[in-house]
């Protein structure tokens, strides 16, 4: 399997991921997307919008503010419960969540339960541990030109909470019958005791998340059911290797506050297996508490059979980070072509940056270069993902298309003067054919 630290100097060598304000010296758990990381995560994103919303009858989407209502997050219980186990190391002074020091501790791992398990301090070796205190992750703003605690406010932990607050708004707008979701996409902030390996766990990050509202009593079934569209979404539509996905039944004492159920999907990445996404029985726990904060009723009126009751909510959601890691992870590949070792990243063709490289076979022969400027129009014209390169040699070229999943490079030689071919080369097998224009 591939490395992190490989993934890592790729992303920043070819343009995919830099290190967040990296000129002033960078700051942790913050990642900037370069021109082709931006370009992948794009693809990325477009997928899941197209896969459960466009193409499903029962899925509507919003884009709700980022800045919300501070009774949101005392409402869902973000500002009661949503903190990690914080524990201090006596001696360097440095501080870690306790459940990440070890691979069997869990997140509800008391004090005196940690001090009997010996961990040793992953920066000194001591092990001399202060008090487990709960930190709380939401990053604190205020809003306004007076900074007192009537202004507070918070940047959202999850994009969830601008959907449950827009129930009501889009019940009464669209009319749609249970079951039925709403999708959004956005940015989510959480101040991570340790951020760590490359994009896994920012303190920045883009969800994908969905509210599927559904009729208490048939819970059961539709969460089996969307679980499974998830595994097709993963594997059938990124492309992700099924044998590098796992499910994990998460155990009551380790679920978010709002759970009755929760399986993570986890991924083998190049660090080891983690938790990919979640999906999330979350009963009609947001509604409900909602409905009691604000005093406007929550509850759903079933017009065929007048039923009035406040919908049960099952939850599917994703990192855009993650994700694209796996993305990465299950595409990055070191071989050899005729004996020369490369680097190539097998990305699937829908989500490859550029579709097609042209390039004209030698830089300096304007009719080669006038020609290949005109397939690469006319390819233009059928994708928008067509890129031009006519640096170096052809085997540079190669070698930088590849790096970058460039699926197949389309070169123009003297041959194609005479009989309108073109070489296309296969990133994959480095293989080449040759294809008359019209046929590309
Ligand atoms: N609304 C439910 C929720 O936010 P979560 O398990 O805390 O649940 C959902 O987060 C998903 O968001 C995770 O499975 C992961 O993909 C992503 N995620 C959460 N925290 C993250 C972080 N600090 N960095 C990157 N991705 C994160």
């Amino acid at each position: 399997m591939s490395k992190l630290e490989d993934i890592v100097s790729l992303c920043k060598r070819r343009g995919f991921i830099f290190p967040g304000s990296e000129v002033y010296g960078g700051m942790a758990g913050t990642w900037d997307f370069g021109p082709l990381g931006v370009m992948l995560k794009n693809k990325i994103t477009a997928a899941w919008w197209q896969f459960w919303v466009e193409q499903r009858d029962d899925m509507y989407g919003v884009d709700a503010a980022i800045l919300m209502n501070p009774r949101t997050w005392e409402a869902s219980g973000h500002v009661a419960t949503f903190a990690d186990p914080l524990v201090e190391c006596k001696h360097c002074h440095g501080r870690f969540r306790a459940d990440k020091l070890g691979s069997d501790i869990p997140e509800s791992i008391t004090s005196e339960e940690f001090q009997k398990l010996g961990v040793k301090c992953p920066t000194c070796g001591q092990s001399d541990w202060s008090e487990i205190r709960k930190f709380n992750m939401m990053f604190q703003t205020h809003v306004g030109p007076v900074s007192d605690d009537t202004s507070i406010a918070y940047l959202r932990p999850e994009t969830a909470q601008g959907i449950f607050t827009n129930f009501k708004n889009v019940v009464d707008t669209i009319y749609p019958d249970l079951p039925f979701g709403i999708a959004q996409q956005g940015k989510a902030f959480r101040n991570e005791i340790s951020p760590r390996d490359f994009i896994l766990r920012d303190r920045e990050c883009s969800q994908m998340e969905i509210e599927y509202f559904v009729h208490p009593d048939t819970w059961q079934g539709i969460f089996e059911q969307l679980l499974a569209e998830q595994h097709r979404f993963l594997e059938e539509v990124i492309g992700l290797p099924k044998e590098r996905i796992h499910d994990y039944e998460v155990p009551a004492t380790d679920r978010a506050h709002y759970s009755q159920r929760t399986v993570d999907i986890e991924f083998d990445y190049p660090n080891g297996r983690e938790e990919l996404m979640g999906i999330a029985y979350r009963t009609d726990f947001d509604l409900m508490n909602i409905q009691r904060a604000s005093g406007k009723n929550m509850s759903y009126r079933d017009k065929h059979t007048g039923e009035s009751f406040i919908p049960h909510v099952i939850e599917p959601s994703i990192g855009v980070e993650r994700l694209l890691l796996a993305v990465l992870s299950a595409a990055y590949t070191e071989d050899e072509i005729d004996g020369s070792p490369r680097i190539v990243l097998k990305l699937p063709a829908q989500l490859a940056p550029y579709r097609f490289c042209v390039s004209p076979l030698l830089k300096n022969k304007p009719e080669l270069v006038e020609k290949a400027r005109t397939v690469y129009q006319q390819l233009r014209q059928k994708y928008t993902n067509v890129t031009w390169d006519d640096s170096g040699n052809i085997g540079k070229r190669y070698r930088k298309q590849d790096e970058i999943g460039t699926p197949a490079c389309v070169v123009i030689d003297f041959d194609t003067l005479e009989d309108d071919t073109v070489t296309v080369r296969d990133r994959d097998t480095a293989q080449q054919t040759r294809v008359k224009i019209a046929e590309l």
